[in-house]
């Protein structure tokens, strides 16, 4: 069975007490199915990374390690610069402290805040430079991608937060003339996944994994998504 990937875009949602409470949850959904999770579950075989806002990390991190939760923490985005005099901005340095994945590139990202090719090439470099693996985002096939991104996510920009996902057929085709092209070698499907439709992306052979936005929110969902193989 492949390894699958499934990353939790929490956006701008979900304060400490929030995430706590998630955690706590998905917590008890494992300890239900199975006395010693990281043995049996599934995920032992797949990766799960929670994407939380950067003010929540330390404390999710904590929680994580405490409570040995088969769980790794990403970023939402990264500085395309190093550390210095960059207000406001949060180094790759830093977000090594608590996490090892870092979102870049989301349409969000590129639409709200002018994020350009150059741009996202220099956060690409930021995060590798500190070990940080991007997980570079796409919504067309033809677009850019830095040298050495291991894993990019196709999100096609009608079907993220709309409720109207892309074809599994589609998103199999644009994932792998990516792996060709880009020589990638995981490629994730984003866009209004959900508990009933995860399956039918996952299933397809170059689909290594979901990102997902919404309906990583509600922890049952999400337990759903991660649990469905
Ligand atoms: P969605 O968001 O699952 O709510 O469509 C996906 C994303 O923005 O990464």
């Amino acid at each position: 069975m492949k390894k699958l990937f499934f990353v939790a875009n929490w956006k701008s949602h979900k304060t400490e007490y929030e995430a706590k409470e998630w955690l706590e949850e998905i917590s008890n959904f494992l300890a239900e199915q199975d006395p010693a999770p990281q043995d049996k579950f599934p995920i032992s075989n797949n990766s799960i990374i929670v994407c939380p806002s950067f003010t929540i990390l330390s404390k999710m991190q904590s929680y994580i390690i405490q409570n040995s939760l088969p769980i790794e923490l990403g970023a939402q985005d990264v500085s395309p610069f190093d550390e210095g005099n960059y207000t406001g901005e949060v180094s790759a340095k830093q977000i090594k402290e608590f996490a090892n994945y870092v979102i870049i590139g989301h349409s969000e990202r590129r639409s709200n805040f002018s994020e350009n090719d150059h741009i996202l090439e220099q956060k690409v470099y930021m995060a590798q430079k500190y070990n940080l693996t991007p997980i570079f985002c796409v919504s067309r096939k033809d677009m850019v991608i830095p040298k050495g991104v291991s894993i990019v996510a196709y999100e096609p920009l009608f079907a993220v937060g709309s409720g109207n996902p892309d074809t599994p057929e589609n998103a199999n085709e644009t994932a792998m003339f990516i792996k060709t092209q880009a020589h990638v070698s995981t490629v994730l499907y984003g866009g209004s996944v959900t508990s009933q439709n995860v399956a039918s992306f996952t299933n397809m052979p170059h689909i290594d994994g979901v990102l997902v936005g919404r309906a990583s929110l509600t922890p049952q969902d999400f337990f759903t998504i991660i649990s469905h193989v």
